[in-house]
């Protein structure tokens, strides 16, 4: 017995220094921390349980059968984040460079699996050379395996990958079927192909940075939804997120006691809009002066800046919010904000996440750009995202809502359960001055007769009078009580039930 404990307990040691100590201290020298370290920042203390120490390859090739470390690589398990149950695997680089062989596979396959059985979240740490080259197809086998869990789990468990090393070719797929993706600055890359690749078909000169960095993904791409300036960072940060979300799909999301009040009246949100309806002003300041403790926790802040995206809470429930940013492009809706923002109300919709949508939106960008990029299918994902929804909508019009842009935004005919409107909106098919040049045309010359013409228009459609006439908005409410009567909304939503009929699945504009 005594001889069996000793053997045990020396496995564990290996397996607890993976790689070694030259491999960690190069780690360290990175700016990075260990697959370990991470998981016991992450988790709460003393939570984890790890699983599979003691899983070695099963490759022989190339010298390998001499060369196994217990764990092969990827240290998984389960634990709390504050309390709440999670699974995690976590790539640890010192060994193989975190290289994903069947085994580890397997090991991956396993917490997933089980995350699924008892509708729990996957957190992965991702710092890893790929797939494990010695290995070959096995290797390749096993990513597949991954993929097929990453979306048998999509809308069933919330999926979150923070990528905190390399993370390149195939490997990438399995973070971008997860919800969410994190990346940590300097130390992290994502990408297809690497620089060299690129080089040689591309002749483009570019460095790992610039090509796959957090950066990168976070402003150019959208593939990362949070950069963050080191690993500490990143996971303490990746632990309030976690606090927003429900454990699986047929949980409601956890709610936060919180001292704010539900009627609490902000008067100065009466003064936030300009007089000059051309003026913008920043819808952010809005949404931190409606949620609980002017707590807004936002998502893709860096891309596509003319949405908004993010958790915040009313009376300590998690709600995921929407909104037009005017600040930037005037809050109109692009082919970046459409994906961007409808992904999120998918999210929301997928998890039992009441959805609000504050909307002040001129309508769609205009442009050869945006046309030939295929705004038509793209800004169609947006409005199928909010028609299938079936969680909680509310709504509020700040100013603008014209056009088609107008439809999209969560409006009444999408199902819209409590739409409201600030007195001062602009509920129209277009702009007075743009609508009056094309049914006036013959007045084109007179600059007079325009100017009385818009002034008509302006004066009969642009306001929420004639929406609220036809019951397309339940009221018009003044803006300081914007919180009371979205928190009233929601208690009224509460046990919401509504089912979309049967199919395999629709078919969302890709
Ligand atoms: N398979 C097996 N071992 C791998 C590996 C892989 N895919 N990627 C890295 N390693 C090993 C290295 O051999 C090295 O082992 P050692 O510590 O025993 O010397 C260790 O991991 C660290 O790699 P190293 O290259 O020294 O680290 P780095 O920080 O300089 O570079 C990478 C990291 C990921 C850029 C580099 O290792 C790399 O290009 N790896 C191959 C990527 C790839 O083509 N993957 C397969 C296709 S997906």
């Amino acid at each position: 017995m005594h001889e069996i404990l000793e053997k045990l307990e020396h496995k564990r040691e290996l397996a607890r220094l993976g790689g070694g100590q030259r491999r960690i201290d190069a780690q360290h020298a990175k700016g990075k921390l260990t697959a370990r370290e991470r998981l016991e920042l992450l988790l709460d203390e003393g939570t984890f349980e790890e699983w599979d120490m003691f899983v070695e390859h099963r490759c022989a090739d190339f010298g390998m059968a001499e060369n196994k470390i217990p764990g092969d690589g990827v240290v998984t398990g389960y634990g709390m984040i504050n309390g709440r149950l999670v699974f995690v695997f976590s790539q640890d680089f010192t060994v193989f460079g975190g290289a994903l062989s069947e085994a580890h596979a397997e090991k991956i396959c396993k917490v997933m699996d089980q995350a699924m059985k008892v509708g729990a979240p996957v957190i992965g740490l991702n710092d890893s050379g790929g797939a494990r080259i010695q290995e070959g197809v096995a290797s390749l086998g096993g990513y597949a395996d991954v993929f097929q869990r990453n979306v048998m789990a999509s809308g069933v468990i919330p999926q979150i990958s923070m990528i905190m090393g390399p993370c390149a070719g195939g490997a990438v797929y399995s973070p971008a079927m997860t919800d969410f993706i994190c990346m940590v600055k300097d130390s992290s890359y994502m990408f297809v192909t690497g620089p060299e690749v690129v080089k040689t078909v591309t002749h483009e000169d570019v460095t790992a940075e610039e090509l796959g960095g957090a950066i990168a993904h976070s402003t150019k791409s959208g593939v990362s939804d949070l950069a963050f300036e080191n690993d500490v960072e990143a996971l303490l940060m990746l632990r309030r997120l976690y606090n927003y979300l429900p454990l699986n799909n047929r949980e409601k999301p956890p709610v936060r006691p919180s001292n704010d009040p539900a009627d609490r009246a902000d008067l100065s949100l009466d003064t936030l809009i300009p007089d000059n309806a051309n003026k913008p002003y920043d819808m952010k300041e809005l949404i931190a002066k409606v949620v609980d403790d002017g707590d807004f926790f936002e998502l893709q802040p860096e891309y596509a800046k003319n949405i908004l995206i993010g958790f915040g809470r009313m009376e300590g429930q998690t709600v995921g919010i929407v909104a037009n940013q005017p600040l930037v492009l005037a809050g109109c809706l692009d082919i970046k904000s459409s994906i961007k923002a409808a992904r999120f109300v998918r999210f929301c919709d997928a998890f039992n996440i009441p959805v609000i949508t504050f909307v002040d939106v001129p309508g769609f960008m205009p442009g050869t750009a945006q046309e030939y990029g295929g705004i038509i299918k793209h800004g169609a994902k947006l409005l199928y995202a909010y028609a299938e929804c079936t969680v909680p909508k509310i709504t509020i019009i700040t100013r603008k809502a014209y056009g088609g842009a107008y439809d999209v935004m969560s409006s009444k005919h999408l199902r819209g359960d409590v739409n409201l409107s600030w007195p001062n909106a602009e509920i129209a098919v277009m702009g007075a001055k743009g609508a009056v040049e094309i049914i006036f045309r013959e007045d084109k010359n007179d600059p007079v007769k325009l100017a009385a013409r818009e002034a008509e228009y302006k004066e009969r459609f642009a306001n929420p009078f004639v929406a609220g006439a036809r019951g397309f908005i339940d009221d018009v409410i003044l803006p300081h009580e914007t919180r009371k009567r979205i928190c009233r909304s929601l208690v009224m939503l509460r046990d919401k039930k509504l089912d979309n009929p049967w199919r395999k699945h629709g078919n969302i504009p890709l």
